[in-house]
């Protein structure tokens, strides 16, 4: 399989990057009650700048990622983490280096991802499998561009171009995800370009 992100992983990190995954984190938290007792997935989760946000304040994190070379990076920031805090995170981190449909326990309490689905080809079978793996209540947060005209990643070609709001939800909504809030957050400046963020919260029947 094609490692999209092997070039990409060393550098993943950069001020516009923690920036945005910093936007996103402030939105999750404004909506949706971390605590002690909540497992979550952060499906696509790269090199980790939304779930390491976000770890200290829950019980467990599973940390989904197909790319070898982002899941290398976050396994050596996790290193570091042990080493500079002395906190045991590999005890609460579980890391899976494939698709979600790896992970088949219906437990989760919350699912997160930023900027992950619009690489990913067919959103009805993720909706549903996240869908199975939500407990009843559970919350699905997710962080994507608004529908762009392919300029964003340039001369590469991803699945979707962002996202059609209405459409998102509805497919949200046909797999038992009742949409709680969704609104636009933040807008990337990229060559002279602005594109649109939009967050979706919704909660498995
Ligand atoms: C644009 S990056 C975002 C990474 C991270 N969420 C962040 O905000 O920094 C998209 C990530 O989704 C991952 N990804 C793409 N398709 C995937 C799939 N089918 N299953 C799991 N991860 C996937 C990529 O490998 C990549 O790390």
């Amino acid at each position: 399989m094609t490692d999209y992100f092997k070039n990409k992983a060393s550098d993943w990190d950069s001020p516009m990057k923690v920036d945005m995954s910093g936007r996103f984190v402030e939105e999750m938290v404004s909506n949706v009650k971390f605590n002690k007792s909540v497992k979550a997935m952060d499906l696509g989760c790269g090199t980790g700048l939304v779930g390491l946000s976000i770890v200290n304040e829950i019980k467990s994190l599973i940390m989904v990622d197909n790319s070898k070379a982002m899941i290398d990076k976050l396994k050596e920031k996790l290193e570091e983490i042990e080493q500079n805090s002395k906190t045991a995170l590999k005890e609460k981190v579980k890391i899976i280096n494939g698709s979600v449909d790896k992970y088949t326990t219906k437990d989760l309490d919350v699912v997160f991802s930023l900027m992950a689905i619009h690489h990913i080809d067919n959103i009805d079978a993720l909706l549903e499998h996240i869908s199975k793996i939500l407990k009843p209540g559970g919350v699905l947060i997710i962080g994507d561009l608004c529908e762009e005209d392919g300029s964003f990643h340039g001369e590469e070609s991803v699945p979707h171009n962002g996202f059609n709001i209405e459409s998102l939800s509805k497919q949200m909504e046909e797999c038992d995800l009742d949409i709680v809030t969704t609104y636009t957050y933040n807008t990337i400046k990229k060559n002279n370009r602005d594109y649109d963020q939009f967050i979706i919260i919704a909660k498995k029947i």
